[in-house]
């Protein structure tokens, strides 16, 4: 929200007042003067009028998850386990997951109480690279390549998936990158050639990547520097 609106939303202030308090330099946003009306206002930022705090500003929480197969990308379910029953972290409900995955494709998840950052991470236009470790039950022939990097044609979106790169590993193994994550896709894209994946792994999601010391169903909290990132 804009500071000008957070800051007459309350009751005692006009818009008038407003504007004079931040001309006078006496709003500070996480510890920093703000004159900006326009200045974006965060629940994850402090406000503070003289010495007065109007808002403390809660903190923004960031995890990487490995998810093991076998549990459900939700924050509930009636009948199976889920990501967040293997986070052991206070006020879970403010959490929420940036970027599904199928009980049982395994490898990296990861969970935020920030909205606009996890929009960033998943959102169509970013054309974030999402690398995944895949096994097939079929073996993987040499034209699968050049189909996937003209992209299959899905009748119920009524699209065609972008370009994506198919590394074959061996006949049964690839490594995929794709820009799109739409639902069920790479078990899709391996259903044009009725090629059933048996193993699905997710190894990064641009830069973000799997930690290797994470085992199935452990999680840790990101850095400052993996949170810029997005
Ligand atoms: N594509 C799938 O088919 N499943 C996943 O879990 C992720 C991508």
């Amino acid at each position: 929200m804009r500071l000008d609106r957070f800051l007459s939303n309350l009751p005692r202030f006009s818009r008038k007042d407003v504007r004079l308090a931040l001309l006078a330099s006496r709003v500070k946003v996480d510890g920093l003067i703000v004159k900006n009306p326009l200045h974006e206002v965060r629940e994850f930022n402090e406000v503070r009028l003289d010495d007065e705090t109007l808002q403390s500003g809660k903190p923004a929480r960031y995890f990487m998850l490995h998810k093991p197969t076998g549990c459900v990308s939700a924050t509930t379910d009636p009948q199976h386990a889920t990501v967040l029953d293997l986070l052991h972290e206070p006020e879970k409900h403010d959490l929420h997951i940036a970027g599904r995955l199928d009980f049982n494709t395994s490898g990296l998840m990861l969970i935020t109480n920030d909205g606009q950052w996890s929009r960033r991470l998943t959102q169509p236009t970013t054309r974030l690279l999402k690398v995944y470790n895949v096994e097939t039950e079929q073996e993987i022939g040499q034209h699968y390549v050049k189909k996937f990097a003209e992209g299959f044609y899905f009748a119920f979106e009524d699209l065609t998936t972008l370009p994506a790169e198919l590394i074959i590993l061996d006949p049964h193994h690839a490594r995929l990158s794709i820009m799109e994550g739409r639902y069920h896709q790479v078990k899709r894209m391996f259903g044009f050639f009725n090629n059933k994946v048996v193993g699905l792994h997710r190894e990064s999601m641009g830069p973000l990547v799997l930690d290797s010391a994470l085992q199935p169903g452990h999680y840790r909290a990101l850095t400052a520097e993996e949170i810029r990132l997005i």
